[in-house]
């Protein structure tokens, strides 16, 4: 690892992972360190685990990005469906500034995951729309037209059938329900063809942990777009968001 590798950090439900990221490579340039989620996940209980892990990368001095699972808007936090209330309103990008001592920038974990797969992974080098969902506790989106993202698409929360998407459709609701994999598709089936009917996407990527079962599921998902999984599985969020802060200190203000 160089002192120019930017750091990823990934907040998740469960855990808080982070690594040295080469952007040449699109892969990581550390190991990647973790420490379990706090409970309550409150910024300042968030912000104090980020500055531990910051801390087992003593010669890095590069900018942060950090993922986030609600919609983020110039670094402010403004949904927070599975995840502490108190985010809401929260200045994400001022808070972990001051808390890690140098430029942080917050991103929605499935917007940094999309990135990622455009730029390195199942997207790379594809034309037009694509949309890249994660399926999880929630369901993640991110929507990426010729290589620009429109951030916050938030199509987890589509409502279908009279349901909040992602309560019927995400991955915990086929832990939840104790559903098959059979009996999962058929609702990731109504999923899919809603997204693929409102946007007419040249592809879609499955990504988030279940992803590696994909065989199991994915050709069962019966629509006409191209469906595929992930490729940077675990590694998109944190590879995603050390992109997002390097092109934040390029060009201030995208995203
Ligand atoms: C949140 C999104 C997030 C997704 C995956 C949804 O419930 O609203 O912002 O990207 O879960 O974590």
């Amino acid at each position: 690892m160089t002192q120019q590798h930017p750091i990823g950090i990934d907040f998740g439900g469960t855990g808080i992972k982070a690594a040295a990221v080469d952007l040449k490579a699109g892969d990581f340039a550390s190991d990647r360190e973790k420490i379990a989620t706090p409970k309550p996940a409150t910024p300042a209980a968030v912000a104090d685990i980020f500055a531990e892990l910051v801390g087992r990368f003593p010669t890095s001095a590069s900018p942060i990005g950090v993922t986030v699972p609600g919609v983020v808007r110039h670094g402010f936090v403004s949904s927070a469906a599975n995840i502490d209330k108190s985010w809401i309103g929260t200045d994400a990008d001022a808070v972990f500034t001051q808390a890690l001592g140098r430029d942080v920038h917050v991103v929605n974990d499935a917007d940094a995951a999309g990135l990622a797969e455009v730029e390195y992974g199942a997207a790379k080098g594809q034309r037009g729309l694509v949309i890249v969902t994660t399926l999880g506790t929630g369901i993640g989106s991110a929507l990426i037209n010729d290589g620009v993202l429109v951030p916050n698409s938030e199509l987890g929360h589509l409502e279908i059938e009279g349901h909040d998407a992602e309560s019927r459709a995400a991955n915990s609701a086929r832990e939840n329900d104790a559903l098959s994999w059979e009996e999962w598709a058929e609702r990731l089936t109504t999923y899919y063809r809603t997204i693929e009917r409102l946007f007419s996407p040249e592809l879609i990527v499955v990504g988030g942990g279940v992803s590696k079962a994909w065989s199991d599921f994915g050709p069962l998902i019966a629509i006409e777009t191209p469906i595929v999984a992930a490729q940077l599985r675990n590694r998109a969020g944190i590879i995603g968001a050390a992109l997002v802060s390097s092109r934040a200190q390029e060009s201030p203000g995208r995203p």
